[in-house]
């Protein structure tokens, strides 16, 4: 009897050491994705690693690429997003806008939204410029005088489903910048800062009204519904739903097994 209960103790001691040491792992590999995630946002100037990406000169726009967060946000600053959102997005939520607006007002002042902001060159003559490999002549450097606000990106470092990601919360461009390559340069950018940062993928949250920026991510980017998209996780549930999840996974396997799934 008394054999056999030391005998049980002893399991029960083994058992919760598996256990702790279980915890322990797990707590460990949260602490360091954690640390990933702290040293993307530490960044002050993600774009300062592409020195390339700063400057957008093509399909007769010059443009001016700039970082910033949602804490530090200027009043006119706040104005500009806020009207962009609501001319690109109203007709998308339709009677829903007032109250995802308010979402939006919200996220935008976030101490861990990260933005890019896209000004216009008034005057590209003063710039600098070269010739790139591809033989194509690109701005590298400027005396910015920074002319008018045309865009923005706000993306945040964010742990999802235990993967460190970037997500991207909006990418707004007013309408007489659009189809000129614009969009595409800066998803490229974030997936540059994405990579560089540790990230195991990009991800995105996309109308399902938006059919323009669906194609645009799926067909020409090449996103994947992921699999923390509603309809993936409760189709059911995913019909009512008015969004759908996308994302571009890295070499990073576990994102690849947890996150994507398969064309839209
Ligand atoms: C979606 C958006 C960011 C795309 O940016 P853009 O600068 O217009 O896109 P680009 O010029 O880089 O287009 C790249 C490619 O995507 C295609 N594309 C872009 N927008 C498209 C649209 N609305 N419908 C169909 N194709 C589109 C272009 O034809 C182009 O194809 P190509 O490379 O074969 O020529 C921009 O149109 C936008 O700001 N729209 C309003 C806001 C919005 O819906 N944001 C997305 C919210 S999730």
């Amino acid at each position: 009897m008394e054999c056999r209960s030391f005998h049980n103790y002893n399991d029960k001691n083994s058992t919760d050491t598996i256990v702790k040491s279980k915890r322990t792992k797990i707590l460990e590999k949260k602490k360091a994705i954690d640390d990933v995630i702290k040293a993307a946002s530490a960044h002050k100037d993600p774009l300062s690693s592409f020195p390339a990406f700063r400057f957008y000169s093509r399909h007769g726009i010059s443009l001016y690429l700039e970082s910033g967060r949602g804490d530090k946000l200027s009043a006119p600053v706040k104005k500009y997003i806020q009207i962009l959102l609501k001319v690109n997005m109203e007709r998308h939520y339709g009677s829903q806008w007032p109250s995802e607006e308010k979402v939006k007002r919200r996220e935008m002042v976030a101490p861990e939204a990260r933005y890019i902001f896209v000004y216009e060159v008034p005057n590209a003559s003063q710039c600098e410029t070269s010739q790139t490999s591809e033989g194509k002549r690109t701005i590298t450097n400027c005396v910015v005088d920074r002319g008018a606000m045309v865009g923005f990106v706000h993306f945040r470092f964010v742990m999802e489903e235990g993967i460190p990601v970037l997500y991207v919360y909006e990418l707004q461009l007013e309408a007489r910048v659009r189809g000129r390559g614009l969009g595409k340069f800066l998803m490229q950018l974030l997936e540059n800062i994405a990579q560089k940062s540790h990230m195991g993928a990009v991800m995105l949250t996309v109308h399902k009204s938006n059919s323009g920026a669906i194609n645009f991510y799926t067909s020409v980017l090449r996103y994947l519904l992921s699999k923390t998209s509603p309809s993936r996780i409760e189709p059911l549930v995913g019909i009512e739903k008015s969004y759908i999840i996308l994302c571009k996974t890295f070499n990073h396997e576990a994102a690849k097994a947890i996150l994507a799934e398969e064309n839209v």
